[in-house]
């Protein structure tokens, strides 16, 4: 079986079909990572490169690592060390990179649309790593396996999406996700922060209450405040933030049930969330991490097969 798409751009174009196979791809990728050689030869003799114009942690660790474990030649690009900085632009960096004989570009920008640009000049395989406050589908993808994980299945699940809405590619995915997997979306923060008609537009609930979100839903996404791509003020402070809308122990101590705390990091330990929730039994925030590895595998694979 293969996907109905050729890159990995967003969530946006995914059939229900492709998530799912996706999904199930992981879970065969997840047992490879359990065993004590936790490499198969699947893209032996394919060559990624991983193309970041954005700082990353997790997502540029786990994609390096799933390559590894899937037997293909990587190289790592940080534009930040590159001739970006001489002026070269996106398309000669990347054709360049590719008259090396490169296969497939994972690629993070903080330009929204930038893989979607290149997807119409080059022919190897793209895999969106994140572009500005579009998309980050990988995330989304690692997001729902993890609740699947725990919780079973997705349909019918009441998951709250918790902050920064407007800001975020991995809410906007996520809500992507979730709606067609037939999962019920509430997405919750300050009136700041939440894009005007987004029930409209996205079929998700909205709830300027975070107690109430908490108390609706099933897992909890949280999300960073991305101050990096804010331009104006949009709430008082830090701290206040953190009073109003931050996720606290006693939140979830005064539920009358379980409830999954997840977080795609990086974490801003007491503003959207507090220690003692980030570090405690409700929180799937590692296992998000963990499962990242063999979801990317199965996407890599997965497109590998589809060129
Ligand atoms: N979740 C996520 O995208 O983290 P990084 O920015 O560290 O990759």
């Amino acid at each position: 079986m293969s996907l109905s798409t050729k890159h990995l751009l967003g969530i946006k174009d995914l059939l229900p079909e492709d998530i799912s196979l996706i999904l199930s791809t992981a879970m065969q990728f997840k047992e490879v990572l359990q065993r004590p050689v936790k490499k198969v030869p699947s893209l032996r003799d394919v060559t990624i490169v991983n193309l970041f114009y954005e700082n990353s942690t997790r997502t540029r660790i786990s994609f390096e690592l799933a390559e590894k474990r899937l037997s293909a030649d990587s190289i790592n690009f940080a534009a930040s060390n590159s001739s970006v900085s001489k002026g070269e632009t996106l398309l000669d960096t990347v054709n360049n990179i590719l008259s090396m004989k490169v296969d497939m570009v994972v690629m993070r920008h903080s330009a929204s649309g930038a893989p979607h640009f290149l997807a119409k000049h080059i022919d190897a395989a793209i895999i969106n790593a994140g572009d500005g406050i579009n998309e980050h589908p990988t995330q989304a993808l690692l997001d729902a396996y993890s609740i699947k994980e725990k919780l079973g299945s997705l349909e019918g699940k009441k998951i709250a999406i918790i902050g920064d809405i407007m800001h975020s590619r991995v809410a906007l995915s996520n809500i992507y996700l979730l709606t067609k997997m037939g999962a019920e979306v509430t997405v919750a923060g300050p009136p700041t922060l939440i894009p005007k008609y987004i029930a409209e537009a996205l079929g998700v609930r909205v709830e300027y209450d975070v107690m109430k979100a908490l108390q609706w839903c099933d897992a909890a996404n949280v999300l960073r405040i991305q101050l990096e791509r804010q331009n104006q003020v949009l709430f008082s402070s830090l701290r206040e933030y953190n009073m109003a809308y931050g996720i606290k122990k006693k939140m979830l101590d005064s539920l009358q049930k379980e409830i999954l705390i997840m977080h795609p990091g990086p974490i801003n330990r007491g503003v959207e969330i507090d220690s003692d929730v980030a570090d405690s039994h409700h929180s799937i925030i590692l296992d998000q991490v963990q499962n990242g590895v063999a979801v990317r595998m199965a996407v890599l694979y997965l497109l590998s097969n589809s060129n």
